[in-house]
């Protein structure tokens, strides 16, 4: 066989002094996909000192998330995660991660989220009472799913509704992730000791949150509190081959890791979500339409779910079109090749999921909202084009988690109220670690 000729990325060179920084931090976003379609399977760019490959080929996604993972560790932002989040699963690597990884996984099968249903409907109820009072109002639907979805995995991860803690897990964690999410962004990163604002906010609000934790597990040694929660699931969790379980430590960075993962990125889906509701009404009305044929009068039950498909190709369409985790990133542990491509070890590697999920070459129209594109939509053959949860052994572990959630989030929101959108222009977004609303997205709810 004939070796293949070797080739070396190229890119836009940018400034001598910041390379192309400033372009990347205006809107990294807009900067993946103009130059992703420029050089389509690979370029190089250099930010300040540091040099990035960013790949859109499918196949080289493949290659580094699934084929030669073991190569790849995740990039710098997650050094910052992990300040807070400790070993978790999000910032763990290697032998240990593995380990982590299949103690959680039973957890998170979809039988075992099944029994999460009724929480998650209870959860909505109580935003829905809400909503009831501000009928006929404009409301900032953006920060309510936030509130939503952290209450929803305080239910079922620690059953806070059980318990007295409710309010300061709550006001523990928003303190911890708004923090932790400044300092990762911000562009100066003050060591963890240094007491200025950010990391002031952090450190009150880990200190709260470890006291919780550390006491709910405490309870849960006790044989108190058992009431079947994700928690309960981790401590229960026996190695299959030495017969261990996670100690107190392991068991709060994993709670950590989950409330941070597993909350904001279905609260932007659902923002979204309800966006295209307030201003397509066509698309409001079908998935009306699918629900008075499939839950009627009967009381909606999980059983329901398979049947609205409808529904699942909307939130699909919505994950294609705002995917939250919009880019992800690795580093290479040692030399490697993408196709005639050379790496070195140390390369950094960049994937934009959004552009991805934009490229004119394999979405016709990428601009329009079409959910009927996801009918008959082969998930596995295109796994590396489509892939809101990422790819290969690192996907998202809470997946089905959040499809659910965010299904009957949907189904109940859309059972109890209509949504309008009366802003003159579209809501804007901002790509920071994930992508959001940038100012809130304001709707009527009728
Ligand atoms: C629509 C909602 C969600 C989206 C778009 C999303 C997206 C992602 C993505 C792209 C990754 C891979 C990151 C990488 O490879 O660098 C990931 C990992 C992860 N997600 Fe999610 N996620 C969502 C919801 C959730 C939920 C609800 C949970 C937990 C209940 C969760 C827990 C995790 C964890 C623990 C990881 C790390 C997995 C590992 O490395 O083993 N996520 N998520």
């Amino acid at each position: 066989m004939r070796s293949q000729q070797m080739q070396y990325p190229s890119g836009p060179k940018g400034s001598w002094f910041t390379g192309m920084a400033l372009e990347l931090i205006k809107d990294p976003k807009k900067f993946f996909h103009k130059y992703a379609q420029e050089y389509p399977e690979i370029l190089r760019f250099r930010s300040f000192y540091n040099h990035f490959y960013v790949i859109s080929k499918p196949e080289y996604l493949q290659h580094v998330l699934q084929k030669n993972a073991k190569n790849y560790v995740k990039g710098m932002v997650y050094q910052q995660i992990k300040l807070v989040l400790g070993e978790g699963l999000l910032t763990s690597e290697g032998d240990y991660w593995l380990r982590q990884r299949r103690l959680a996984q039973p957890s998170f099968h979809r039988n075992k989220i099944a029994g999460f249903f009724e929480l998650m409907k209870e959860s909505t109820n109580d935003i829905i009472l809400d909503w009831e009072r501000e009928r006929g109002k404009e409301l900032d639907v953006y920060p309510e799913m936030m509130r939503l979805t952290l209450d929803i995995i305080g239910r079922t991860m620690l059953s806070t509704h059980e318990s007295s803690h409710a309010d300061t897990v709550k006001e523990a964690l928003e303190k911890t992730l708004f923090g932790t999410q400044r300092r990762i962004e911000s562009p100066i990163k003050w060591p963890f000791w240094v007491p200025n604002q950010i990391n002031r906010t952090i450190q009150s609000g880990k200190k709260d949150l470890d006291q919780i934790i550390y006491g709910i597990i405490s309870a849960k040694r006790k044989g108190q509190n058992r009431h079947g929660d994700l928690l309960d699931m981790l401590m229960d969790a026996e190695d299959v081959d030495t017969g261990e379980r996670m100690n107190d430590q392991q068991l709060r960075d994993e709670i950590l890791t989950i409330f941070l993962a597993g909350h904001e990125t279905t609260a932007i889906v659902l923002s979204w979500a309800l966006y295209i509701l307030g201003s397509h009404q066509e698309e409001y009305q079908k998935l009306k339409k699918e629900l008075a044929q499939v839950v009627a009068n009967e009381t909606f039950s999980i059983t329901h779910l398979t049947e609205l498909t409808n529904l699942t190709n909307f939130i699909h369409e919505v994950m294609r079109m705002y995917p939250p985790a919009y880019g992800i990133g690795r580093l290479a542990l040692d030399k490697d090749q993408l196709g005639p491509y050379p790496l070195k070890a140390g390369a950094n590697i960049l994937m934009s999921i959004h552009h991805m999920h934009n490229d004119p070459k394999f979405w016709g129209d990428p601009e329009i909202f079409r959910p009927s594109r996801f009918e008959n939509f082969d998930f596995r053959k295109n796994a590396f084009r489509y892939m809101p949860f990422g790819g290969g052994p690192r996907i998202c572990i809470g997946n089905n988690f959040a499809m659910m959630e965010m299904q009957v989030v949907l189904v109940m929101l859309l059972k109890a109220f209509s949504f309008e959108y009366i802003q003159k222009t579209p809501p804007e977004s901002i790509a920071l670690i994930t992508d959001r609303p940038k100012n809130g997205i304001l709707l009527k709810v009728n």
